[in-house]
């Protein structure tokens, strides 16, 4: 099991202080549990992975396995939670330099619709000129602008370079069961399509088909993901475990003044988990006024650009480092005759040995400068211990939300945007607000 380490947290804090966060957690899993909590009608992710069947399972594998053998690129077309759990994983447990080159056997994934970067659609648009790509489309609402634009084209590029029937075969939707424009499309044109359970959020959906297909058609193991999910999902449910510990040390952070968590990789692959984390903290906590600014660096690449800030900015941070006990391939320092950068003494070692060391010295340079530092722990890379950090930190997430007094479940905010670019672009039904937000241009 991945495991968590809190004494370099905890020793910037008060027994009390821990105690008092702590007070809450029965009432707050309790809530979670019965359903009782803020948000209740969102709760669908909590039980998700022990209801999932080996025959579900095998349904998404069958659609994956169509578009594995119909397709050498497959473009998944989705944002915020309809995209961020399935490019974590996928980049996670990829080849860092053959999952864009496509090495014969998987399919090249792309992902789309999570921008509305012009020269990155057209760019995309050529690169899939002569392919036989597919498309898997996913919006929970069917109506999110940025995936129904590039829908839009992939869709009218996949039909007139592939026909229209294999079209039909190599696109394939995720979305609501009833509403939407994805939706109705998916009926109209006979697409195979899987439905976002009504009572999962999007941020929460990773191990719904949102994520699992993409996972699924990029080769990787899914039943190992959802079986890392299940195993701790199962001891999640009590009072005092790592998600409870996780939950009550960074509210006991944020009341003494720690406003900004920083989640820490040593490992390039884990660039996007970090991606995924951001938008579940961010969107599940950020609310009323309150919450834990989420943010998140590479190490040590980032070393060299916010490592000045991490050490001696304003003491206002935490970290949570991810940290991958054993690396999948071995690579050795290597001796130089001339030795001219002096780094002989290296040799023979493990380069992750290396990284090893930089991680501690890091952890105890930063903790000497202030900066308290949980760490979780995963004993390697792979589609179990990613199922296991995914609930982890979902759970978590809940049960942090209701420890902070918000519902972890909405996002009213992420409106307020689209309003404005609706009514900046005229949308039909926008015009009172067209006119007011020109008048303050
Ligand atoms: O977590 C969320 O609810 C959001 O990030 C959504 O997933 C995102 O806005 C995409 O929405 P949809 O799936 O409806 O296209």
């Amino acid at each position: 099991m991945i495991r968590l380490e809190l004494n370099k947290a905890t020793q910037f804090l008060s027994t009390e202080a821990i105690e008092k966060v702590s007070a809450n957690v029965h009432a707050a899993q309790q809530a979670l549990e019965e359903r009782t909590c803020l948000g209740n009608d969102f709760l669908g992710w909590m039980h998700l992975p022990s209801e999932t069947t080996p025959e579900f399972l095998a349904e998404i594998k069958a659609c994956a396995q169509t578009l594995r053998e119909n397709c050498d690129t497959i473009v998944v077309a989705g944002i915020g939670g309809s995209y961020l759990g399935a490019r974590a994983v996928i980049e996670a447990l990829s080849n860092q330099f053959e999952w864009l080159t496509n090495d014969g056997k998987n399919p090249i994934i792309l992902f789309a619709g999570n921008n509305i970067g012009e020269d990155y659609l057209y760019e995309l648009c050529t690169y899939l000129k002569g392919r036989n790509f597919g498309v898997i489309n996913i919006s929970k609402s069917g109506t999110t602008t940025e995936t129904a634009l590039a829908f839009r084209l992939l869709k009218k590029q996949c039909e007139e370079q592939r026909g229209k029937e294999m079209a039909r075969k190599v696109i394939v939707a995720v979305t609501d069961a009833k509403r939407g424009a994805a939706r109705t499309t998916a009926d109209k044109e006979g697409y195979t399509s899987f439905i976002i359970p009504d009572n999962v959020g999007g941020r929460f959906s990773v191990l719904t088909p949102v994520g699992l297909l993409p996972i699924a058609c990029a080769g990787f193991d899914i039943d190992a993901l959802v079986k890392g999910a299940q195993d701790m999902e199962a001891q999640s449910a009590n009072d005092d475990n790592i998600v409870t510990q996780y939950a009550v040390v960074r509210n006991a952070l944020y009341q003494a003044g720690k406003k900004i968590e920083i989640l820490v990789n040593f490992q390039p692959k884990l660039h996007y988990m970090n991606e995924w984390w951001k938008q579940l903290y961010g969107e599940s906590e950020g609310k009323d006024g309150k919450g834990i600014f989420p943010a998140a660096v590479d190490f040590t690449t980032d070393l060299h650009s916010m490592g000045q800030w991490i050490q001696e900015g304003e003491r206002t941070i935490f970290e949570t480092v991810i940290s991958v006990e054993n690396a999948k391939h071995t690579l050795l320092f290597p001796h130089d005759d001339e030795n001219l950068d002096g780094l002989n003494f290296l040799e023979g070692k493990r380069v992750d040995e290396v990284n090893k060391m930089a991680e501690l010295g890091t952890q105890l340079a930063h903790v000497d400068g202030g900066v308290p530092n949980m760490r979780v722990v995963m004993p390697e890379l792979n589609e179990y211990y990613l199922g296991q950090l995914i609930y982890f930190f979902e759970r978590a997430c809940g049960v942090s939300g209701l420890l902070l007094d918000v519902n972890p479940f909405n996002q009213p905010g992420v409106e307020a945007y689209k309003k404005n670019m609706f009514a900046l672009l005229g949308k039909p039904g926008y015009e009172a607000e067209s006119e007011a937000i020109k008048a303050r241009l």
